[in-house]
Formats: structure tokens, sequence, C-alpha cells
């Protein structure tokens, strides 16, 4: 049977249904304080879900290499050290239950998501209030003490966790949602908001959460904005640009500043709410309260699996889906056949088309209010991609179930990598590139690397780099050799195909350096203004961003 009556074959079988550094004085890095971290590779699926899921231990079963940072980055001597005074002036802001000094849960918090990052904060505070968050940053400012702001830590680039000995500040108690408007569907919530919870609360009352990513049961509505977070569903819904309507944010002098606005209009001067929203990444103020509208939850869902043999008729899948599937299309997403092999090797999933031998794989969603009209739409899409030839093979989810089966395989991409390197290490680049130049990269690093895992929001032009090494020895010469491989090629690349070295994880500690590739020279230095204007002890996630 040739590959499009495999297709007919399944889609006739399968009945579809729902679906600053100036005059600073400074100390030389401390390695042993502030360190790489490289993944325990073996650590099971299991561990790597409680890590999405709070509650759950992680730590446990971690071991961790260590080499020297490459990075020159040294100690700001102009902080202040912590004493005993500042702690008892902390402790009278927040109270005993939001201040923390135990090891255990200091070694979770000064600890990125990937393990790889790792500061040696003596203090983290949990504030209840915007005006607890004032008194801190207030107090901090005049003493210079420099904090982290820190949400659900889920961060990939290294912004939520300190460098050296900065005071996290976790917004995690501050969790309570204020207002729901179902007429307009704005909801207004505290930055401390876990993104799952809002989305369930929304849930029950007909409504969604305009952003969906794998993070969702850990990461913080304040870390969402504050990083500008992309996710699934950007195709449909937007960037949180557009959906977040106000917000409430507290300057490092401990200014509290209103920009709480539930409007969908507001052309009154300058929109400063969106210096907030990604690039701040909790360097320009601690993000406290957030207005965004959500849109009303659809009940038809329809999820498509289908393999492309070339890259090309992936792009032209795009253009086909946006035509024939315009306002019902809700995610496009793609992934190589070497990524996936890998996924379904470790994670157990099993794949969904199995006869399949393709290059590319593609995972199609579409969100509307009519089953019937839905399902013909999609039907009729996939018997024209088919007869063009852009697919070969493909099958729909049947039930719930299978669509939840495909989303667990994509929200599986990222965390089932970490298996493929149990030998070494995994470099992440969070790219966006021209679409038509996009997959280039990964034939090209694929010459200089023998592991290069891809996979993105294709319909965003966003690509998932991560770049293992299958030998990696716990040597450092190692890591410095594989990392000369990696970048700045990487970088260079993106920036010649004008990309953006961060399209929507951020720049953090981790790509500081390279926002030159992305940014003029002249921009950044406006961005460095407005930095020292409204942070000007530096005192707010310093060596992040602009560093
Ligand atoms: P944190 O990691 O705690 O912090 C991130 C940054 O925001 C830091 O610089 C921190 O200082 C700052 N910050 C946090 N809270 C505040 C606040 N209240 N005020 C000011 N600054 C603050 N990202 C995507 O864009 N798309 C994806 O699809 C995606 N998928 C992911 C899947 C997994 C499994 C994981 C682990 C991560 C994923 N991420 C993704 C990255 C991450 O989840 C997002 O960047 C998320 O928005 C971070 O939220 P958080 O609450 O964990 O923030
Ligand atoms: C994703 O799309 O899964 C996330 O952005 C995490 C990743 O980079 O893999
Ligand atoms: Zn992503």
């Amino acid at each position: 049977m040739n590959k499009r009556c495999t297709l007919l074959t399944r889609l006739s079988i399968r009945a579809r249904s729902t679906g600053d550094e100036e005059n600073s004085s400074s100390t030389t890095l401390d390695t042993s304080r502030y360190t790489f971290f490289f993944h325990e590779f073996s650590l099971s699926f299991q561990n790597l879900i409680a890590r999405v899921s709070p509650g759950k231990k992680w730590l446990e079963n971690c071991r961790a290499y260590s080499v020297p940072a490459s990075s020159k980055v040294v100690r700001d001597e102009r902080f202040a050290t912590l004493d005993d005074q500042d702690i008892k002036h902390f402790s009278g802001i927040v109270g005993s239950k939001g201040l923390v000094v135990d090891k255990d849960e200091l070694e979770v918090a000064n600890t990125d998501w990937m393990r790889k990052f790792k500061g040696s904060a003596q203090l983290l505070l949990r504030p209840q209030s915007s005006n607890q968050v004032a008194e801190i940053l207030k107090y901090s400012s005049s003493r210079r003490i420099a904090v982290v702001p820190q949400g659900g830590n889920t961060g990939l680039v290294g912004g939520s966790v300190p460098v050296f000995d900065e005071v996290i500040v976790n917004l995690g108690a501050m969790n309570s949602i204020i207002s729901f408007d179902e007429v307009s569907g704005i909801l207004i919530c505290e930055a401390g908001c876990i993104l799952e919870t809002l989305d369930k609360f929304l849930a029950d009352k007909g409504f969604m959460f305009p952003l969906d990513l794998g993070a969702k049961g850990s990461c913080q509505i304040g870390g969402n904005v504050s990083t500008n977070a992309g996710g699934l569903r950007l195709i449909r819904y937007g960037s949180l640009h557009g959906n977040i309507l106000g917000l409430e944010v507290v300057l490092s002098d401990g200014t509290i500043l209103d920009m709480l606005s539930s409007l969908r209009k507001d052309n009154t001067g300058y929109d400063l709410k969106q210096l907030f929203i990604a690039g701040a990444e909790g360097t320009l103020g601690v993000v406290t309260k957030v207005a965004v509208l959500t849109p009303q939850k659809l009940p038809s869902v329809n999820v498509g699996f289908l393999a492309c043999t070339d890259y090309t008729s992936c792009q032209k899948m795009l253009l086909e889906a946006r035509k024939h599937l315009g306002e019902v299309l809700s995610a496009f997403e793609f992934i190589d056949s070497f990524a996936l092999d890998m996924v379904l090797k470790h994670s157990g999933d099993r794949h969904p088309l199995p006869d399949a031998k393709e290059k590319f794989y593609l995972l199609i969603e579409t969100t509307g209010s009519n089953q019937s009209h839905d399902k013909e739409k999609l039907d009729n899409f996939v018997e024209t991609v088919l007869t063009q030839g852009l697919v070969v093979d493909g099958t729909i989810a049947q039930d719930n179930t299978q669509i939840s089966n495909f989303w667990h395989i994509r929200e599986a991409w990222f965390l089932q990598l970490p298996p493929l390197g149990k030998a070494g290490a995994v470099y992440k680049y969070d790219l966006s590139i021209p679409i038509k130049d996009l997959y280039n990269l990964v034939e090209i690093l694929r010459e200089r690397l023998a592991t290069v895992v891809a996979y993105g929001h294709l319909g965003d032009g966003n690509l998932h780099l991560n770049i293992s090494a299958p030998d990696y020895d716990e040597k450092a010469s190692f890591f410095f050799q594989l990392l000369a491989k990696i970048e700045p090629f990487v970088y260079e690349w993106t920036a010649a195909h004008k990309g953006s070295v961060s399209a929507e994880h951020g720049l953090g500690f981790m790509k500081a350096h390279a926002i030159h590739y992305s940014r003029s020279p002249e921009t950044v230095e406006l961005m460095r203004k407005m930095k020292a204007m409204l942070d000007p002890n530096g005192i707010l996630n310093p060596y992040k961003v602009i560093a």
C-alpha cells in the first residue's frame, strides 16, 4: 500500500472526535560558588516531570558535574554582603514565614531548571503583598543589596537564579486571583499564580489562558510576563504583548507603579507596561499583579500528526494550513525524525505513525466552536495536502486520549532530551530564524557535530536546537572544545540570516553577552540608560540581559 493509501485508510477508519560595570571594583569569579552544572542525564522521566509539577522532590538522584565557568563575570563589589541587621530588617517585612535560610530550600532556589547555573544566595524571601515587595526593594536599594526576582524557576537561560549571593525574592506566595469578568474575559491576579492553576480556574468558567507551555505546572504568570513566554499556541493567540492589558510593577526604589488597566484600548501616552513584558526579565522591576485578556475555551479540538519527506514541504504545509484552516489553526509544531526517534525511545510513547520513515513530522491542532465544521475543514485540508504530495503519511486523533497522547509526545520533546546526553551535556538554543532558512542551520550543524536535536514552533519561525555530546568525559577540555564548535557560530549564523538569538526564552545570564547579535549598539545603549534610570543602583537581577 502506498503512503497516500496508508493515510487515507487511517483517515477513513478513524473517526475523529473532540477533541553596568563602570567604576566597579571587583573580585574574580569564585567557581566554587558559581558553577556550571551539567545534568544528571540519567534522571528518570518522572523526576523531570516532577520539576514541572510543584511539590515533588527532584534534586534527589541528581549528580552534578562542575567545570570552571567560561564566563569572565565577576562579583560587583559595590553590592553589600548581607549582615544580621539586614536579615532582621527583612524578617520585619515578611515575617518568619516569608524568610528562608534553610540550606535545602536555598539549594533548590539557587539552582536553575537545567541544573546548569547555580548561585549561592544565603537568603530567600517570599513576600505576601506588593507592599512587602516594595519594602524589600526600598531597603535593598538603600543598602545596595542585589536581588533576583524569581517565579517558578523554570527559565532556561539562567535568569531566575543568583549568579553570586544575590537575595532571591520569590513571588510564589502572592498567588491570589483578584477578579474575573465573564463578559470581557479579563482576569486580574497576583504575579505568583501558577499558569496551570489560572488555566483551570478559567476552564471552569468557559475560558482559557492564552498561553500554554510545557512548564505550566510550575511557571508563574509573573515569570511568563517577564520573559514574554511564547509557548505552543502563539500562532493562534499572539504574544503576551497583546494579551496583557495591565501590570502592577514595583521599581527598585520601592515605588509601586499602578499600570493595572483592564481596558482593551488605552492610548494614553507611552505604553510603559510593555517594558516589563519581555526583555526586562526582572532587571527593571518586579511584576506583582497582572491583568490579562482571556479567550473563550472552544469545545472542538482536532489534532493531526503528519509526516513530510522534506523541509520544503513543511514550509508549504504552513502556507496551506493558514489558507485552509485559517481561524481554527491553533498550533503548528515540527520535529525531525532524529529527535522524534530519540524522544519515543526514552518516553515509551508510541509512534503515532509506526510505518512512517519520513524526515519531518508536524503536529497541527485546530480549535473551534463547531465540531462538524472544524472536522470537515481538517479533512479537506489533509486531503488537499495529500493530493499535493506535501504529506505522505499522517493520522488524526480520534478521541481526547489520542489528542493528549500526541500532545504528550510534543511536550516530551524537551523533557526527554536529557537521556540522550546520559554521558554528556546539552547546549540549548532558542532561535528565531526566517522560516525558509530555519532548517539549514540544523543541517550545517550536523556536519560539525554528532548530535543535534531540532524541533520547534515552526508556525512562529522558532527553532529549538539542542546539542548533546555523546562522549562527554567530564573533562573541562571537552566542554570547551564542543562549545567552541557551537558558539559563536550559532549566534553569527542567526544574525547573518536576520534572526534573533532569543526567540522566547530571553537572554538571562546565559545569553547576556550575545545581545549584540540581535540588537544594534544604539539600541543596547538606550537599554542601558533605561536600566540606569529605573534601577540606579543596579540591584535588580545583575549580570543578566545587558550585563
Ligand atoms: P522564572 O524562571 O522564575 O524566571 C524567569 C525570568 O523572569 C528571570 O529572569 C526572573 O528574574 C524573572 N521573573 C520571574 N518572576 C518575575 C516577576 N514577578 N517580576 C519580575 N521578574 C520576574 N518558554 C517559552 O517561552 N515557551 C515554551 O514553550 C517553554 N516551554 C518550556 C517547557 C519546559 C518543560 C520548561 C522547563 C521551560 C519552558 N519554557 C518555555 C521556559 C520557561 O518556562 C518560561 O520562560 C517561563 O515563562 C518562566 O516562568 P517562571 O515563573 O518559571 O520564571
Ligand atoms: C519548548 O518549546 O518545548 C520549550 O520552549 C522548551 C524547549 O526549548 O525545548
Ligand atoms: Zn518553545
